[in-house]
């Protein structure tokens, strides 16, 4: 695999632009779409049967790759009949909470590498409890350290603002899902709805990538100036809102704030005006009408929204200031093309302040201290 930028200024564009091959790699050999079958090295029968006679699974992870779990939480709690939960584990090893043996411990991480992550791991490993690992580095010591688990086969990251790895953790998280209820008959027509995304996947990406660069960099320029940028979303959205605002601070080094919009009453309106740029999720799922109502409420603020949408709404295009429209895909994958457009305003922006894109001030590709 050659590390060369290609015709790209930076990797991280390079990165971006790459999402739509990687994501096929990440299901090759895995995602039958024929026999609408998944098929996942680490997860045997038995090691599936592990999981589904557990008391719970817990995801254990820190940046970006939390945002992925937090991206594919609704669907684990939907298909499975488990308690799901969630945490960051520099938290988690402050906390040291109750681990028990029949818990099942995920850990994910591009490096594998994760100084948190990984005293996190031997924790949850003294507990007895199964431990899993999704990790895009073959040998690295979280895929040596877990039971079992499946590699990303994104390929190697080398923008230190992690992308590419972003969108794969979503689809091999996905597969495990589908993988761990292919046995339910109930479940089937969903399974087979997501499956059909999943093969739609890359062409979605390719005509995200097309429509939003041009839209993106004319946004770039005039938020180049803003101090401070919301995030706001909801559902699905949620992890799209805290991706998006990590993809723009630590890039930009604008302050950024990913927002779950129904906490918008509890605090945040406070910080809406006419100055600050308010970006929210609109894609259509079940929320879109909450979503109607958080760009209503923001406007009535005099706030400035600029709305991502998935398909035509008269009413969000009224109440937004600037659209950015994506492909429409499943409810539970329309992260995984959210994020595209926020990847590349992140990039722009960064570009255009000057900064140093592949390597942030102050931050490092893997984070082996703690
Ligand atoms: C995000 O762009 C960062 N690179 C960072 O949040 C990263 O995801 C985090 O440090 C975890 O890294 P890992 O996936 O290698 O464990």
């Amino acid at each position: 695999e050659s590390l060369s930028k290609g015709p790209y200024a930076h990797f991280m564009l390079k990165e971006i632009y790459e999402q739509s091959e990687s994501v096929m790699n990440s299901m090759r050999g895995r995602l039958n779409f024929q026999t609408k079958s998944v098929m996942l090295g680490g997860l045997s029968e038995e090691n599936v049967y592990t999981i589904n006679s557990s008391r719970r699974i817990l995801f254990i992870s820190c940046g970006t790759s939390l945002n992925a779990c937090l991206a594919v939480r609704p669907t684990f709690d939907e298909l499975l009949n488990l308690p799901i939960a969630m945490e960051n584990a520099s938290d988690f090893l402050d906390r040291q909470p109750h681990v028990f043996r029949d818990d099942v411990c995920v850990f994910v991480s591009q490096s594998g590498e994760t100084a948190d992550t990984l005293r996190a791991l031997e924790y949850c490993q003294k507990k007895g409890a199964t431990l899993v690992g999704f990790t895009n580095t073959v040998g690295s010591s979280i895929s040596r350290l877990t039971h079992f688990g499946s590699h990303l086969n994104c390929g190697v990251e080398v923008g230190v603002a992690s992308t590419k790895a972003f969108t794969s953790q979503i689809v091999v998280m996905m597969l495990a899902v589908l993988r761990l209820s292919d046995d339910s008959r109930r479940l089937a027509p969903r399974r087979h709805e997501i499956m059909d995304a999943l093969s739609r996947l890359s062409a979605d990406v390719a005509e995200c990538l097309r429509m939003v660069a041009p839209k993106v960099k004319a946004l770039a320029q005039r938020l180049l100036d803003a101090k401070s940028v919301l995030v706001l979303g909801r559902g699905y959205q949620f992890a799209s809102c805290l991706e998006a605002a990590l993809k723009i601070k630590e890039l930009t080094y604008v302050h950024t704030e990913g927002i779950n919009s129904g906490e918008l009453k509890h605090g945040p309106l406070a910080l809406i005006d006419e100055n600050i740029p308010v970006i929210i999720f609109c894609t259509k799922d079940a929320h879109i009408d909450r979503a109607r109502s958080a760009i209503q409420q923001v406007r009535a603020r005099k706030g400035k929204p600029i709305a991502i949408i998935s398909e035509r709404d008269e009413e969000v295009e009224a109440a937004a200031d600037d659209i950015i429209q994506v492909p429409q895909t499943v409810d539970c994958l329309q992260a995984l093309i959210n994020i595209i457009p926020m990847q590349m305003l992140a990039y722009e922006l960064a570009v255009l302040r000057g900064n140093n894109v592949d390597c942030p001030r102050n931050l490092a590709k893997s984070v082996t201290t703690q």
